[in-house]
């Protein structure tokens, strides 16, 4: 019997696999004889919210800034929505919204005067606008404001004014480059919060940021960069797996610490063990080795312990170990 009105069991018409948000092949940039950004590969998924982590000079805003049509390349290439951010610069500018980490603000002009004037640079159409501006500033919660003049806003204000006008086009892809710096810690929650909102709408978000705390709960995915290479790039809960940078445990011993530290260091799968506020403080590698390790080589070296747990990394501190804190 051919009858099965529910299709059960059949194959979906065969899709296209969906074309990532982002994509970047063998990215380079150099500014003169300095490398900035060197051969950054790199996926962003639609609806992503994607966290750009790097210390100062790493090339993340170099990057946001080539994905943004406002730098280009010094070899290999960027897609944004399929689009090469070089040829179809123009398709790209309106698929994207950016934000630089400063953006001058027009001190003299009222909110709604301001956000009108770059809705009428995005050609959206007099009689839609009105209600466009309306829209973004309520989404970034300043209604309350349309009046008044950008002079008189305060520092998260003129940020939130800022977010909204890059949604004034509805685009699809936001590129923020560190978009809560200098805000207060309420200020930067309630912009977390505008971010997750965004995202609930189906905007893919890629934030710059060296804010790592704050990303770990914000993000689902995240890179991180150092001197313009990529160091690790994936689900934000994949950092301290892939970054093998071991296990913590403290423990506590009532003998001498000297001595339990020496039975430790002997072990080839303790990388670093040191004293610390009355504690012991152990490293051991991630693959094979586990609190049963420090506990049994204590114990058969004749130390007495007393205490003994496992120390948890957070994103910040991962990121610490995995990057040099160099420089450019
Ligand atoms: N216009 C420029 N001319 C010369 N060098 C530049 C220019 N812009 C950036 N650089 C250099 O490129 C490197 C990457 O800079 P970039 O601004 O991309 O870093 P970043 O990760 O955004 O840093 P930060 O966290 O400080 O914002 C740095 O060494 C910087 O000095
Ligand atoms: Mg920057």
């Amino acid at each position: 019997m051919n009858d099965n009105p529910l299709r059960l069991n059949e194959q979906a018409p065969s899709a296209a696999p969906p074309i990532p948000a982002v994509q970047t092949h063998a990215l380079s940039r150099a500014y003169g004889s300095m490398t900035a950004l060197s051969n950054l590969d790199l996926t962003v998924h639609r609806a992503d919210l994607f966290g750009f982590i790097g210390s100062n000079g790493a090339g993340k805003t170099t990057t946001l800034r080539i994905l943004a049509t406002f730098l280009t390349p010094s070899s290999g290439r960027a897609e944004v929505l399929g689009h090469d951010v070089v040829r179809d610069a123009d398709r790209v500018r309106h698929l994207i919204g950016y934000m630089p980490d400063f953006f001058g603000v027009y001190k003299d002009m009222e909110v709604t005067e301001y956000l009108d004037f770059f809705g009428a640079c995005y050609k959206i159409p007099a009689a839609v606008r009105e209600k466009t501006v309306a829209d973004v500033l309520e989404l970034v919660g300043l209604t309350e404001k349309r009046g008044a003049l950008i002079g008189a806003l305060s520092r998260g204000m003129q940020q939130r004014l800022g977010l909204a006008r890059v949604l004034i086009h509805d685009p699809q892809l936001l590129l923020l480059d560190e978009p809560a710096s200098g805000l207060d810690p309420r200020a930067r929650i309630e912009m977390m919060a505008i971010l997750q909102e965004l995202q609930r709408m189906g905007k893919t978000i890629i934030i710059s940021s060296h804010i790592l705390s704050e990303l770990q709960t914000l993000c689902n995915r995240c890179a991180i960069i150092e001197k313009g290479r990529l160091i690790y790039s994936g689900p934000v809960q994949g950092v301290r797996a892939d970054s093998q940078v071991g296990r913590v445990f403290r423990a506590r011993v009532s003998t001498d610490p000297g001595r339990a530290l020496e039975l430790l260091r002997a072990r080839p799968e303790v990388i670093e063990a040191h004293e610390e506020d009355g504690r012991l403080r152990v490293t051991v590698r991630d693959d094979h080795a586990d609190a049963g390790l420090v506990a049994e080589t204590l114990v058969r070296g004749g130390a007495r312990l007393v205490e003994l747990r496992e120390e948890e990394l957070g994103l910040e501190e991962v990121f610490l170990r995995v990057t040099k804190g160099e420089t450019q």
